[in-house]
């Protein structure tokens, strides 16, 4: 569906009473977006797999297997949570604004883990020191699920994390912050900041492309960048579905503001065809300040630093 009737769909049913609860149905009964695949946990496996190899790099994944996690944001399936189970580490908090997860979409996640973890070929395979037991069928609650695996779920958090200052060793948090504005993103970081130890790391993937829609889809994946902020605002986001169009150097502001010391930043290079794409686009002139290499970027990856 082209990306502008999407928009336009969220923006009538943030509108509507119930539009909240339809568009929830419709993700998990149509268009299956919200459905745990094999497909879907093992992709989101592999974005832990990366951080998993750069924390090996720099000699630190005990702060890991050992540490206190949170992942902010856990969204639908605990695939990147399991994974650190696999490894080891028996202290997790997983945290979102809306209670996404149910107790079939964990038990389906566990079971494509199992699946993905069982694979000879699997890139992880080595570093697996146990894998969690089948979820028992008797159990209806995600965080019951959950809690023998030493992971906490809370959603919403409300004023979970200013509890909990200094406590934590690593934040995760994978694809959330294009949605979340500038202020609030900021306010956010200062928040962990405030939970992490000294030492402790931030590490977050965020698309940059394909607002409303794929980000694997490539043509129109520039689109956004055609438009006005009041444009974006009035007419594109939504209460129930928006985007920041944030680039690379406000990640980087950011993260300085709230303190973070960053200790990669790794921008998702455009290819030759990207940069042909975004040639044609009419940038509006509100993206003057980036560079042709952050405008093109297709998203970032960052792990960043509580000195
Ligand atoms: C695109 S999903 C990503 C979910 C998961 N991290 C993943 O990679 O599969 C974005 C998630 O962020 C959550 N979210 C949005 N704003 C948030 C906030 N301020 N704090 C915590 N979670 C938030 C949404 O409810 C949603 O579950």
């Amino acid at each position: 569906m082209n990306w502008l009737l999407k928009s336009a769909q969220f923006q009538v049913l943030s509108l509507l009473p119930g539009g909240t609860r339809f568009y929830n149905y419709t993700q998990e009964h149509i268009t299956r977006s919200t459905v745990a695949s094999f497909q879907r946990v093992a992709q989101k496996v592999q974005v832990g797999l990366d951080f998993w190899n750069w924390l090996r790099r720099e000699n630190q994944i005990e702060q890991l297997t050992g540490g206190r996690l949170l992942d902010l944001g856990a969204g639908w399936h605990p695939s990147i949570p399991l994974l650190w189970y696999a490894f080891g580490n028996d202290q997790q908090t997983l945290v979102d604004v809306f209670p996404n997860m149910d107790a079939s979409k964990v038990r389906d996640t566990f079971k494509f883990f199992h699946t993905l973890a069982n694979d000879s070929q699997w890139a992880g395979r080595e570093f697996v020191k146990r894998l969690p037991e089948a979820c028992d069928p008797s159990v209806t609650g995600v965080a019951a699920l959950l809690a023998p695996l030493g992971m906490e779920y809370h959603a919403p958090y409300h004023d979970l994390l200013p509890k909990r200052p200094g406590q934590y060793d690593i934040v995760i948090c994978t694809q959330v912050l294009q949605h979340i504005p500038k202020p609030v993103q900021v306010a956010i970081f200062r928040e962990l900041y405030a939970c992490l130890k000294p030492g402790g790391l931030f590490h977050a993937t965020i698309h940059f492309v394909g607002q409303f829609r794929s980000p694997n889809v490539r043509p129109g994946q520039y689109e956004h960048l055609r438009y006005s902020p009041e444009t974006w605002e009035k007419w594109i986001n939504s209460s129930l579905m928006s985007f920041n169009r944030l680039k690379g150097p406000d990640y980087q502001e950011t993260l300085a503001q709230a303190g973070f010391r960053l200790r990669e930043f790794k921008l998702t290079a455009a290819s030759e065809a990207d940069r042909a794409e975004l040639k044609r686009i009419r940038v509006h002139p509100c993206f003057s300040r980036y560079s042709e290499l952050d405008l093109a970027a297709r998203g970032v990856s960052f792990v960043a630093e509580k000195p």
